[in-house]
C-alpha cells in the first residue's frame, strides 16, 4: 500500500489502516476492545468472513446444526423470528463495538460468534485455546459486487451513492471493509492447510453446488455429524431448506426488521447466486481483478470459482 497513489484521499478519509486491514472507525474500536478482552473458550466457535462473502447463510446453518437439539422443529424455529445476525453475533461489530465489554455469561457452550478480523488480527487466546474457526470465503468477482451494492445500500461511506469505479478501484488497492480481500483469504487459507482439525475452509460457490456434501461436512468439523436417525429424517434437508436465500429472504423478519445498529435485515439478502459479477463488471475490470487474484493466489493452491 506504500505505492498508493497520493491524491488519492478517501484511503484515509473513510476507513483506517490497522495491522495491515482497513476498518471504519467504529469497527475499529471493536477490533481493539476485542483483542484486549475476548477469552476464547475451548468449546467456543468462531465463523469468519470476508464482508459480503455469506456471513449471513453461514451463521444460520451453523445456528440450525448446533442447536438442532433443543430446536428440533423447524417450522418453529429462532431462525424463522430473528435474523441470523441476531443469534450470532459479531465480536467487534456488536458485543465489542465502540469499546465496550460485554457480559457473555449468558451465552452457553458451544458459543458461537462470528468475526471479520483476518487472521493476524484475532486476540491471542482464539489462538491459543481449543476453540474452532470456519472460515466461508467467495470469489472476488461476487463478492465485489455484494460488497457495492452494500456500500450503496447503507450509505456505509456517507457518501450518497458510491460510484462503481471508485469502490472497484479502492477494492483493487485493497481498501475494502477487512481489505485487503486477497490477504485476508490467504491468511485463513494457509493456517486451514497448516491446522486443518482448527480451521475449516468453505466456499461460497462449493455450497451452493453441494450444499449436502457441504453441511455435512461443516458438521462432522463442529463435532456433531448427522446420525442415521437423524439422516433418515431427512434433517440435513430441513436444515438446508430453513437457511435457503429464499426461505429467510421472504421472512418477515428479514424484510421489514433492523438490525439495533440500524442497517435494515433486507441489506444481507440481495440475489443469493454465483455469478452475478456478469451484470456488472467491464472486461477491464476482470482482466484487473483478475491479474491481482493470480498474482495473489501464485503458489498456494487455492482457487476460486466464478460461475
Ligand atoms: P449478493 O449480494 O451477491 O446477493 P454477507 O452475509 O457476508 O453480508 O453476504 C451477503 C451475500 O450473501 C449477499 O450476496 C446475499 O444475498 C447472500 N446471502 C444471504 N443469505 C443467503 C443464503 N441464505 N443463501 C445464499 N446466499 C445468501
Amino acid at each position: 500500500l506504500s505505492s498508493l497513489p497520493r491524491e488519492k484521499g478517501w484511503v484515509t478519509s473513510h476507513l483506517f489502516q490497522y495491522q495491515g486491514f482497513w476498518h471504519t472507525s467504529r469497527h475499529l474500536k471493536g477490533v481493539v476492545a476485542c483483542q484486549q478482552h475476548f477469552q476464547a473458550h475451548d468449546t467456543d466457535i468462531l465463523l469468519v468472513t470476508t464482508p459480503k462473502s455469506g456471513t449471513t447463510w453461514l451463521k444460520a446453518m451453523a445456528f440450525a446444526l448446533l442447536k438442532r437439539v433443543r430446536f428440533p422443529d423447524t417450522r418453529h424455529h429462532p431462525l424463522l423470528t430473528n435474523n441470523p445476525h441476531e443469534l450470532v453475533p459479531f465480536l467487534e461489530i456488536k458485543l465489542y463495538a465502540e469499546s465496550k465489554v460485554p457480559d457473555l455469561t449468558s451465552f452457553t457452550a458451544p458459543r458461537l460468534f462470528s468475526t471479520h478480523l483476518p487472521f493476524t488480527s484475532l486476540p491471542e487466546s482464539v489462538n491459543t485455546s481449543g476453540c474452532k474457526l470456519v472460515y466461508l470465503c467467495r470469489n472476488p468477482r461476487d463478492t465485489f459486487v455484494s460488497f457495492w451494492q452494500f456500500t450503496n445500500k447503507l450509505r456505509l461511506e456517507n457518501m450518497g451513492t458510491n460510484p462503481l469505479e471508485e469502490v472497484f478501484d479502492k477494492f483493487c488497492w485493497g481498501v475494502s471493509l477487512s481489505g485487503p480481500f486477497w490477504d485476508h483469504v490467504l491468511g485463513y487459507w494457509k493456517e486451514s492447510l497448516e491446522k486443518p482439525e482448527k480451521i475449516l475452509f468453505l466456499k461460497y460457490e462449493e455450497m451452493k453446488a453441494q450444499p449436502h456434501v457441504q453441511l455435512r461436512r461443516l458438521a462432522e468439523f463442529l463435532g456433531c455429524p448427522f446420525c442415521p436417525e437423524e439422516e433418515t429424517r431427512c434433517v440435513v434437508d430441513e436444515i438446508l431448506q430453513l437457511c435457503s436465500f429464499e426461505n429467510l429472504s421472504n421472512l418477515e423478519v428479514n424484510k421489514n426488521g433492523k438490525l439495533s445498529s440500524g442497517e435494515e435485515h433486507s441489506a444481507f439478502f440481495r440475489r443469493g447466486e454465483v455469478g452475478d459479477w456478469v451484470n456488472y463488471l467491464t472486461a477491464e475490470m476482470l482482466d484487473r481483478l483478475d491479474h491481482i487474484t493470480e498474482e495473489k493466489l501464485h503458489g498456494s493452491g487455492l482457487k476460486f470459482e466464478v460461475s
